[in-house]
């Protein structure tokens, strides 16, 4: 996804502004740029690729009252990756950069064309450029309030003017971070970008355009009227968004799920009471009286959604219905019901504008996610946050793990104001949570192991996994896991439904995943693959007496109550779809052709 960075201050632009783009990486991009205000000109370098070889492009370093400008990683949405593509786009003394999209650029197009605007690219960007340069008189808010007046669809942006003496920066349904420094403002799309310079932040709100000084920030409205801006201290230090000693962020981010759970149950429980303390906004009497949960999500959070239909049946007697948010179409309107959004960045375009057409329905709405502020969190009554700090890696997995723990206290809060759980049985519950971070370092034990096994079967076609129950979702996530990161065809099952059609794919050379800590149905599709010649590597719990007896290579997972195990289980899976990716020389953290936060349709 795009990211955007600018700076102004004392400091040379040209080197802040590739540290910061470098930071933004795990969003994924294929091209990038940058435009550096120097001695009242605007200069601009771009270059499909990394950022590595776009600083090969670059040559402006040193010159003096350098001290300004606006950078863009590049993923392509109007316009094939090339550098004319790239951002920043420019027209006259205008240099701006982009996150979003331009709904109605047609038109704008057509219009600016018949004023003899030319255009060098196939963006939708583009035309935010030449608006601006329209209507820039000599003052560059002014003209870009103006501009932003006849745009139709979401932007983050950042502009530039040879002749101004400060930065614009608006944004509207896409993230956009200011930081604050000595003398210097850091602007980026997220804030891991800019913890190396500073911790003190202002997340921009939606309709929010700012002058950006090196030494203020006046915000305002499109209407210029001024708004309060609110500073926010981060207490993550920039060593949570570095690598902290692993090769790659998705190891320490699967090695950080014992942390990431405890802090999300954190000061959330009560055993006494044998109850969980979270803010819905909703009181008993209405969580008592709702009927059903319609779950909106994308991708692994879409996965957590589903193991919240098992959940919330058995812990809160309430049907769900998980909908994947792209497929979306719209809600029957259906009173008692609770809309639940999962997104662990918060602003995936899919599940915010599957919300949205949702949401019409008055209903009360609810979201989980790891992103203090992000855009879903404006849109439903109440959030439950995950606590895992930032997650870097393309690939989720604290925050999914983080979200099964999220779930598995909002069921025993909705179980305990609906009289489905006593006091007694939330306790038992809530007791075993506060075990499940040091199983999950019990799991994480079996590293080596699960290394030896991944590497075995890397050079596999195609790789099964399946499970039943709590475990279906966790067979579809780690199939996506190893079909993302490791870019192996893979099939998450339901074991029971492998005779109704996959069965035909599997042979001697198809590794299954069987997980297996469930129920002893599994055992017999296990059976069911084995006499078609697949090798089957159990996750089982400790001490099976029979797993042994049908699967290939048993790996042991601690004994917990079986919803836990899905937990131990994600993480099983994790390793062995890493170890792979690894084995294969991918590059794990970036995997081809993904994003990491997806704000695009
Ligand atoms: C997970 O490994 C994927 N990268 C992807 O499926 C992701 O879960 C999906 O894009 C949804 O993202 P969100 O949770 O930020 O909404």
């Amino acid at each position: 996804m795009c990211g955007i960075v600018a700076y102004i201050g004392d400091e040379l632009a040209g080197p802040i502004l590739f540290d910061t783009l470098k930071r933004l990486e795990y969003r994924g991009y294929d091209s990038a740029g940058v435009a550096i205000k120097s001695d009242e000109k605007i200069e601009v370098f771009k270059s499909v690729g990394r950022i590595a070889d776009l600083e090969k492009v670059y040559t402006g370093l040193g010159c003096p009252g350098d001290c300004m400008g606006i950078g863009h990683t590049r993923w392509a949405t109007h316009g094939k990756p090339s550098d004319k593509n790239a951002h920043p786009h420019t027209s006259g003394e205008i240099a701006i950069v982009h996150n979003g999209i331009i709904e109605n650029y047609l038109d704008l197009r057509d219009l600016l064309m018949e004023m003899g605007y030319e255009f060098l690219s196939e963006t939708d960007s583009e035309v935010l450029a030449h608006l601006i340069h329209f209507y820039y008189k000599g003052d560059l808010f002014e003209a870009v309030c103006k501009a932003l007046e006849r745009v139709e669809g979401s932007y983050a942006i950042a502009v530039l003017a040879a002749s101004s003496p400060y930065l614009v920066c608006a944004r509207k349904d896409s993230p956009l971070v200011l930081g604050k420094g000595e003398n210097a403002i850091y602007v980026a799309s997220d804030v891991p970008a800019l913890l190396p310079y500073t911790k003190d932040v202002i997340r921009m709100r939606d309709g929010e355009i700012s002058r950006v000084y090196a030494d203020r920030v006046e915000m305002m409205d499109l209407a210029g009227m001024p708004q309060p801006i609110q500073m926010e201290r981060i207490t993550w230090d920039a060593d949570a968004a570095e690598r902290g000693g692993y090769p790659h962020f998705m190891l320490k981010e699967i090695h950080e799920q014992p942390r990431a759970i405890r802090e999300t149950v954190a000061g959330r429980i009560s055993e006494i009471d044998g109850d969980v303390r979270l803010d819905l906004g909703m009181s008993d009497e209405e969580l008592e009286a709702l009927e059903r949960v319609v779950i909106i999500a994308c991708g692994t959070s879409y996965h957590a959604g589903l193991l919240a239909k098992y959940l919330f049946a058995r812990a809160a007697g309430l049907p769900v219905d998980v909908e994947v948010a792209s497929e979306f179409q719209q809600l029957q309107v259906r009173p008692r019901t609770l809309l639940l959004g999962i997104t662990q960045s918060g602003e995936t375009a899919d599940t915010l504008l599957a919300l949205k057409k949702a949401k019409t329905c008055g209903l009360p709405s609810l979201a989980i996610t790891n992103v203090v502020g992000s855009t879903v969190t404006e849109l439903v009554g109440s959030t439950i946050y995950t606590r895992c700090g930032p997650e870097i890696g393309v690939a989720a997995t604290k925050t999914f793990t983080a979200q099964l723990v999220a779930l598995i206290l909002l069921s025993i809060r909705l179980g305990r104001a609906r009289g489905h759980l006593t006091p007694d049985q939330a306790r038992k519950m809530l007791i075993e949570l506060t075990r499940l971070p040091g199983l999950v370092q019990r799991v994480l034990e079996k590293r080596e192991t699960l290394r030896e096994i991944a590497e075995t079967y890397a050079g596999a076609g195609c790789y099964f996994f399946i499970g039943r129950d709590y475990l279906y979702p966790i067979s579809l996530e780690g199939a996506l896991k190893m079909k993302e990161i490791a870019y192996i065809p893979s099939e998450g099952y339901a074991g029971g439904e492998l005779k109704h059609g996959p069965l035909a794919l599997i042979t001697e050379k198809t590794p299954v995943v069987a997980l297996a800590t469930c129920g002893k149905k599994i055992q017999s599709n296990i059976k069911e693959v084995r006499a078609r010649g697949a090798d089957v590597i159990a996750l089982a719990t400790e001490g099976d007496p029979d797993i042994g007896k049908v699967a290939s290579v048993v790996i042991e997972l601690p004994e917990t109550r079986p919803v836990f195990s899905a937990v131990l289980a994600t993480v099983a899976v994790q390793l062995m779809a890493y170890y792979t990716a690894n084995k294969l020389g991918l590059p794990i953290d970036k995997p081809r052709n993904l994003a990491k936060c997806v704000t695009v349709e």
